[in-house]
């Protein structure tokens, strides 16, 4: 989730800004474009040369630097910043950025920044519980930004208490939480799931053997990642989750009418649901009869509902799934480019752990251009996080412009 991620981290005067370079580190090597604005204070407990060599992005500091550089930074460091992380927060940064102050660049991107705000205080036990501390905080929670409380143990001072930075990984952790939920924030996704019902007769169907637990998982991924979510959801036992928009079809036809329904108005759709390419051409209207020793029913095609979205996609994100038994590359190439898909997820339904009615799978993503992922076999809930995250990266393409040579 952290892939790709602009993290600007704020660094106080606190001495565990040594334990942020870790954080940094992590960061980068996750994938993330770390940029670090440091008070003057912290550059005497590490160098902002460390970070810039971490980072491998020049460190801000001060307010009023060098014009070439770029002249207003607060303003480009806030619109550059998925999320912002100030570490260790000191009570005096806490103090001023529960009042507004804004006298450093650091104070003053705060001010300018309106996404996601994770702040791990880090001071002597005395200090952070002073009730003054404790109402800055309180201040700063009813804003919406998010506070990583400090661990307890032996601090700088030479007391034990509450008051340690937590460790790099757990600050990682923290941050990796706020992006898996909000990557999709904003957005809307369609998720198909189950399999179709192709009536014989009012008793009995053609059917298949989905479930409907990728597609449901998918639709949980969705909405962990913070988007809105419509599950449209052939046969299946499973009970539908919470916090999105349910519908109940049972045949490709009226699978078709519902996706077709919300395909305006959605950023991307992801068709899992297992559709049955044919239906019988006139169902009984009676139960049939047992009477000759065989029957034969006349099926007709069934409208390719992933193919139609490929014909009408605007500016959505459209992925598909291949069930195969064989040539599954090649297949699923076939589909990629007959629906005009931005990915495909091809499983071989025949594989042992994958496929239909159990609840891992193993399956790759092939792109358009021919590039393949091959993921080994996890839990649907798993691939769903991996489908979901190659959505979200889609969606979120148009990445924001950090005006600034970094060579200067
Ligand atoms: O539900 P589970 O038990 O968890 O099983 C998961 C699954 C095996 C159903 C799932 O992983 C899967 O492979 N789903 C796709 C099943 C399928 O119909 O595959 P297909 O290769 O026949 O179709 C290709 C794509 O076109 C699919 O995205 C399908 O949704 C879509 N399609 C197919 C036929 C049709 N008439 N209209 C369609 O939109």
């Amino acid at each position: 989730m952290i892939d790709k991620k602009n993290i600007l981290i704020g660094v106080t005067g606190g001495i565990a800004a040594y334990k942020v370079v870790e954080v940094a580190s992590r960061l980068k090597k996750s994938g993330a474009n770390v940029r670090v604005m440091m008070t003057s204070a912290a550059t005497e407990f590490v160098s902002p040369r460390t970070f810039q060599e971490i980072t491998g992005n020049a460190v801000f500091v001060e307010m009023f630097g060098d014009a070439a550089h770029f002249h207003v930074a607060h303003i480009a460091l806030a619109d550059f910043a998925d999320m912002v992380l100030i570490a260790p927060a000191t009570a005096n940064f806490l103090a001023k950025a529960a009042h507004g102050i804004a006298d450093d660049l650091l104070t003053t991107t705060i001010l300018a920044f309106d996404r996601e705000i994770l702040i791990a205080p880090s001071m002597n036990t005395k200090m952070f519980e002073n009730p003054a501390t404790q109402a800055n905080l309180e201040i700063l929670k009813s804003r919406g930004m998010k506070i990583l409380e400090p661990a307890t143990g032996n601090l700088a001072c030479g007391i034990s208490g509450k008051g340690r930075l937590p460790e790099p990984v757990d600050i990682c952790a923290a941050i990796e939480k706020i992006f898996t939920g909000t990557v999709l924030s904003g957005k809307k996704i369609l998720v198909t799931a189950g399999g179709t019902v192709e009536a014989i007769d009012p008793v009995r169907y053609i059917g298949n053997r989905s479930s409907g637990r990728m597609g449901f998982e998918i639709a949980k991924a969705a909405l962990s990642a913070g988007a809105e979510v419509i599950l449209i959801s052939g046969k299946s036992e499973l009970a539908p989750p919470k916090n999105l928009k349910f519908v109940k079809t049972e045949s490709a036809i009226e699978m078709r009418e519902a996706v077709l329904k919300d395909f305006d108005s959605v950023d991307a759709v992801i068709m899992s649901a297992a559709v049955a390419d044919y239906r019988v051409k006139n169902p009984a209207a009676q139960k049939i009869k047992k009477s000759a020793e065989t029957l034969t029913l006349e099926l007709v095609k069934n409208p390719d509902i992933l193919k139609e979205l490929g014909n009408l996609k605007k500016s959505q994100v459209l992925v598909g799934f291949a069930a195969e038994t064989q040539n599954i590359l090649e297949y699923a190439n076939k589909k990629l480019v007959e629906k005009n898909l931005d990915f495909i997820v091809a499983n071989d339904v025949t594989a042992e752990g994958a496929g239909f009615n159990v609840s891992t799978n193993i399956a790759s993503i092939i792109w358009r251009g021919g590039e393949v992922e091959n993921f080994p076999k996890m839990s649907k809930a798993e691939l769903a996080e991996k489908i979901i995250e190659r959505v979200a990266d889609l969606l979120n393409k148009d990445k924001k412009f950090f005006p600034m040579n970094d060579n200067q």
